[in-house]
């Protein structure tokens, strides 16, 4: 049945309206992208920690605050009408992106790291010391830190599953350490410092058959909400995590999807308002999802903006899209290849636009620093992902991680700027 708060007509993936992608046409649509950094036009490579915001979305965020900012669920009037139905429409577009079963199942949150956190928080208090928590050696530390919390705090034991050299996890030492007495498999869709794309459909079926079922199945999907086409119901998942900046909305918004049946009965996070359906002075009943894991007034302009950024978005020929990023990695794989001194670390089969590197001459930081004076962003560091760095013995990376409007021409000049590293770091 159709929603009372959808306002976009939104395209399914695969038969999107636009059935072709000019990525030039695209650009034009990024304000952000003609500027100048340093004098030299900005190349922006860093995606993966933060992606830029078409138009649509800035002007989803000043429609708003200009023209009906008001909270949502409480108002008499015609404003908090407004808003609410804007804020509810975002959650249907939301839940007809990812395929949810239905629109409570979609938890705002303020982005990935706190959706992860809400089901540890839960997990932590029906974990015992015979249970087993399973991630891996690529995970982000917002998939790590948490757990080794919650199995402090339970006893449960956290499993760690091995990646190979190329920062590939190894499949068959993965699933020989799920059992019965696994209870969450938490793994990313992507790893943010590698790229490499994990099997999460393939893995989730496993994880369930050889845990008796037992086993609850976690997905960070940081880094793959906007570099794959996912239906969380044919994943097979419990929950699946994402943020709103790495998919062209606003920062301090993001999403829990998780099964309904779950999230009934899932402890709450967070007490106050919202979030109860009864308050006496001496107790209280929870609401009905989804606001009951949502307390207090959300990020109203946030929800409204990724809702913008969601339907934009999800116009696109997503194929098309993908294929394109994919186009402008495998160019800059090549031009790493060939470009000596330079190592790639992270080669899996299957990736994510993200190219890691480290090079003979030059500290990941001094590499950042010489790039950005030629007006190229990316990141270096451990990306948060310190153990993986270990694991890999080195102490970074320089990482370029792409988006949907960058160009080959952009690899170019990410070259060129770094024989200027090579030469002044001789
Ligand atoms: N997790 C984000 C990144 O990989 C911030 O850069």
């Amino acid at each position: 049945m159709a929603s009372p708060y959808i306002e976009t007509a939104l395209c399914r993936h695969g038969d999107s309206l636009t059935m072709s992608f000019d990525v030039y046409e695209i650009r034009q649509q990024f304000p952000i992208l003609s500027r100048t950094v340093h004098n030299k036009p900005l190349v922006y490579l860093d995606n993966a920690a933060t992606t830029q915001k078409p138009q649509v979305v800035i002007d989803a965020l000043v429609d708003y605050y200009s023209n009906y900012n008001s909270n949502v669920h409480r108002g008499a009037h015609s404003l908090a009408d407004e808003a609410t139905r804007k804020y509810e429409g975002a959650r249907d577009t939301i839940a007809e992106f990812i395929q949810a079963n239905n629109r409570r199942e979609v938890i705002w949150t303020t982005g990935t790291t706190e959706s992860i956190n809400i089901v540890a928080h839960g997990l932590a208090q029906m974990l015992t010391c015979d249970d087993q928590v399973l991630v891996t050696e690529m995970e982000h530390h917002a998939n790590l830190v948490t757990w080794q919390q919650a199995c402090k705090a339970s006893g449960a034991s956290l499993v760690i599953a091995p990646i190979d050299d190329d920062g590939e996890l190894i499949i068959d030492q993965y699933l020989a350490l799920i059992n019965n007495n696994t209870r969450l498999a938490a793994l990313p869709h992507a790893s943010n410092a590698l790229g490499s794309l994990n099997p999460i459909k393939e893995l989730t079926t496993e994880i369930k058959k050889r845990s008796d079922n037992s086993a609850l199945v976690l997905i960070d999907g940081a880094q793959g909400i906007a570099h794959s086409l996912v239906n969380v119901q044919e994943i097979g998942c419990d929950f699946y995590a994402f943020s709103s900046h790495k998919l062209y909305g606003p920062t301090g918004i993001g999403v829990l999807w998780g099964k309904e049946q779950l999230l009934e009965s899932w402890p709450v996070w967070q007490t106050g308002g919202e979030m109860i359906a009864e308050v006496t002075y001496t107790d209280a009943k929870w609401n009905t999802l989804p606001y009951r894991l949502e307390a207090g007034t959300p990020n109203i302009a946030g929800v409204i903006g990724f809702g913008a950024a969601v339907s934009w978005y999800a116009k696109l020929d997503l194929k098309a899209v993908l294929a394109h990023e994919e186009k402008v990695l495998s160019y800059a794989t090549q031009l790493a290849a060939d470009f000596t001194g330079l190592t790639v670390i992270g080669s899996a089969a299957k990736k994510v636009p993200v190219l890691s590197f480290v090079m003979d001459r030059g500290h990941p930081a001094d590499i950042g620093f010489i790039l950005d004076r030629q007006g190229v962003a990316i990141r270096t560091g451990h990306h948060c992902a310190e153990p993986l760095m270990n694991r890999l013995n080195i102490p970074g990376t320089a990482r370029a991680s792409f988006a949907l409007y960058n160009t080959c021409e952009e690899v170019d000049a990410l070259f060129n700027a770094l024989k200027k590293v090579k030469q002044m770091l001789a």
